[in-house]
């Protein structure tokens, strides 16, 4: 793909923002590629996948853009899945990353619930406690006490509404699995070697399950690959882009 002729959709995880995107918008940006990074913090409860897919095709429309790659990192994995289920015609590739197709058991989503009821209490602390401990690598907790700064100050920015209305949207998602062989579009599968949250294994699934689709395994990162390495993980996609 011709970067001038590339639309890429970044869509943000939970509890974060557009912002966690900040490298990879200016890398791409400079590449001669459109970068849409839209705001899925949706307020109204429960913020459904689908709500934050609607949300994201919006700004494609808004943008102009009638294609785009969409790039999901975890909870925007989930939202990729459900905006190639319902605009199929508007995904010209798929890159998943610390994600996963399944959907949550009981347990989690009763753990969904919790947060989301601390969240409405007590504000986006409740996920910052909740959340940062398990988003990083050793690696990264040891030697790059920015990054863990970093993604605790966009948690903070997020409202305790949306993180109530994520959550429990994230609760009621479906399982994806029996999607992923009819997949048609050039997929990419990243993820971090230290991520805790959706691992290297679920990955290697996620990747065999869909016909043709790469996986990279990033060094030194967490579940939080793409502000961790952020070099490794923009070029890890800008050879899969250029590859297809
Ligand atoms: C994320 O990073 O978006 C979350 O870990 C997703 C989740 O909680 O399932």
């Amino acid at each position: 793909m011709k970067p001038e002729e590339t639309t890429i959709l970044l869509l943000h995880g939970f509890p974060f923002g557009p912002e966690m995107w900040s490298r990879q918008r200016a890398t791409f940006a400079a590449k001669g590629c459109r970068v849409v990074a839209p705001d899925l913090r949706l307020e109204t409860s429960p913020a459904t996948m689908d709500d934050m897919a609607a949300e994201a095709v919006a700004a494609l429309d808004a943008a102009g853009a009638r294609q785009a790659v969409v790039v999901g990192f975890s909870m925007g994995g989930y939202v990729a899945f459900a905006l190639l289920e319902r605009y199929p015609e508007r995904v010209a590739g798929l890159a998943l990353v610390d994600t996963r197709a399944e959907a949550d058991g009981e347990e989690g989503k009763a753990g969904r619930r919790k947060l989301a009821a601390e969240a409405l209490e007590r504000g986006p602390q409740a996920a910052v406690d909740a959340m940062l401990g398990k988003l990083l690598s050793p690696a990264t907790r040891e030697r790059r006490p920015d990054v863990a700064e970093e993604a605790k100050r966009i948690m903070l920015s997020t409202s305790g509404k949306a993180i109530a209305a994520a959550a429990l949207g994230m609760a009621e998602r479906p399982d994806r699995t029996a999607m992923l062989s009819g997949i048609r579009v050039p997929t990419l599968v990243v993820v971090g070697e230290d991520d805790a949250i959706t691992p290297p294994a679920l990955a290697r699934g996620l990747a065999d399950a869909i016909p043709g689709a790469a996986l990279r395994v990033l060094p030194e990162a967490g579940h939080l690959a793409v502000m961790e390495r952020p070099e490794a993980f923009d070029e890890a996609l800008a050879a899969w882009l250029e590859n297809i």
